[in-house]
């Protein structure tokens, strides 16, 4: 059984010494990486590190982040955003609350990082309201980086400067697509938008926006402060590093477990290590993706956990959620019950 307790690099988990002060996340190398790019690396020079670092998309379709940077950087306009997308669209997510609740200073320096690549001076964290400790937890850290000057004007003495807004809303499931988090950020209702253009070009107010998932963004300070080396020694050929999982049992009402594991991890070794051993013959199947993922056989638990792999035998990554069917699962009802949910979400928004 491979050991995926020393590949964590987002997930901070309960039994780990507790990152949530800015002293206590600078003890362990925090803010190190914002300083050594702001004073010494240009925005083209730390693009590249997370190019070569191969870092995907982690909120669901596995572009490379690089190039959409690339993109947005490249636009001839003065203002650009960023918007870190901490919304966990399916409710069964837990993946981007455990991340503002444990590990809000990785997300800022991330934020802060994307800023300082694409050339924005404003960025927005968009949540939902309900993960109140999420948000606390984050408001008490920006502040802690405000008056350490690691946010907001001529960060650390430098020319970049770039302030973090967050905003906490609850729309049902189309909540975590940009366009709809861009109409809310505008004080529209939050309805979704027909793409292209896309946002790297035409985002919020029209302006070139890299959106990026939160579990994105808390990647790129590890990136830089090991190397890109260092980042695609764990992972697949075609995407470096872990991706963060929230899995359930069968048991109702039981609460899910947060845990990171390496691309490239089988589903079998996924269950293990989230402390799920239950014998095949219990199993209906395996959902992986979530609200908008498929239910995989038990022939498949030695697939590996990769963007190709899961497309192919009909999951996605999608919201990183897994959830165990026991055996006496009805498998229509249960794909009934999935399109009713996504229809009920959809429902006069799906046209765009
Ligand atoms: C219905 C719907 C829900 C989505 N929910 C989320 C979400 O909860 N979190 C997220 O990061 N991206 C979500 N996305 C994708 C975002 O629109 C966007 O592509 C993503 O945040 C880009 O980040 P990435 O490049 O880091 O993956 C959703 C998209 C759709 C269509």
């Amino acid at each position: 059984m491979p050991d995926f307790d020393s590949t964590y690099r987002v997930v901070r988990r309960r039994s780990e010494p507790d990152v949530r002060s800015l002293d206590s996340y600078r003890h362990q190398g925090g803010y190190a990486a914002l300083e050594k790019a702001v004073r010494e690396q240009s925005p083209e020079q730390l693009v590249q590190q997370v190019r070569d670092a191969k870092l995907r998309g982690r909120g669901g379709a596995g572009r490379l982040t690089a190039e959409k940077w690339l993109i947005v950087r490249r636009q001839d306009d003065p203002i650009k955003y960023v918007i870190c997308n901490a919304y966990d669209a399916d409710p069964r997510s837990w993946a981007a609350r455990s991340l503002l609740e444990r590990n809000p200073h990785q997300v800022i320096e991330g934020i802060m990082l994307a800023a300082y690549a694409v050339g924005a001076s404003e960025a927005y964290l968009f949540t939902r309201s309900l993960f109140l400790e999420g948000i606390a937890s984050v408001q008490q850290a920006l502040e802690q980086a405000l008056d350490a000057n690691l946010v907001g004007r001529d960060v650390l003495g430098t020319d970049f400067s770039c302030t973090i807004n967050v905003l906490g809303v609850d729309l049902g499931f189309m909540g975590g697509e940009e366009t709809v988090q861009f109409a809310v950020i505008k004080g529209r209702r939050g309805m979704p938008e027909q793409r292209p253009p896309y946002p790297a070009q035409y985002g919020l107010w029209d302006k070139p926006t890299a959106v990026n998932s939160i579990e994105t963004l808390a990647n790129v300070p590890v990136i830089l402060r090991d190397g890109a080396a260092a980042f695609t020694s764990v992972g697949t050929t075609t995407t470096g590093g872990t991706k963060v999982l929230t899995v359930y049992d069968y048991v109702p009402d039981s609460e899910p477990k947060v845990v990171e594991i390496p691309f490239g991890a089988t589903l079998r070794e996924i269950l293990r290590h989230a402390g799920y051993s239950r014998p095949e013959d219990d199993l209906r199947a395996v959902v992986v993706g979530g609200a908008e993922g498929g239910a995989l056989p038990t022939s498949l638990l030695d697939m590996p956990f990769d963007y190709d792999s899961l497309e192919e035998a009909g999951a996605i990554v999608g919201s990183g959620v897994i959830e165990l069917l026991p055996a006496n699962t009805c498998m229509v009802a249960w794909a009934m019950e999935q399109s009713r949910y996504l229809s009920k979400e959809s429902c006069g928004k799906c046209v765009p």
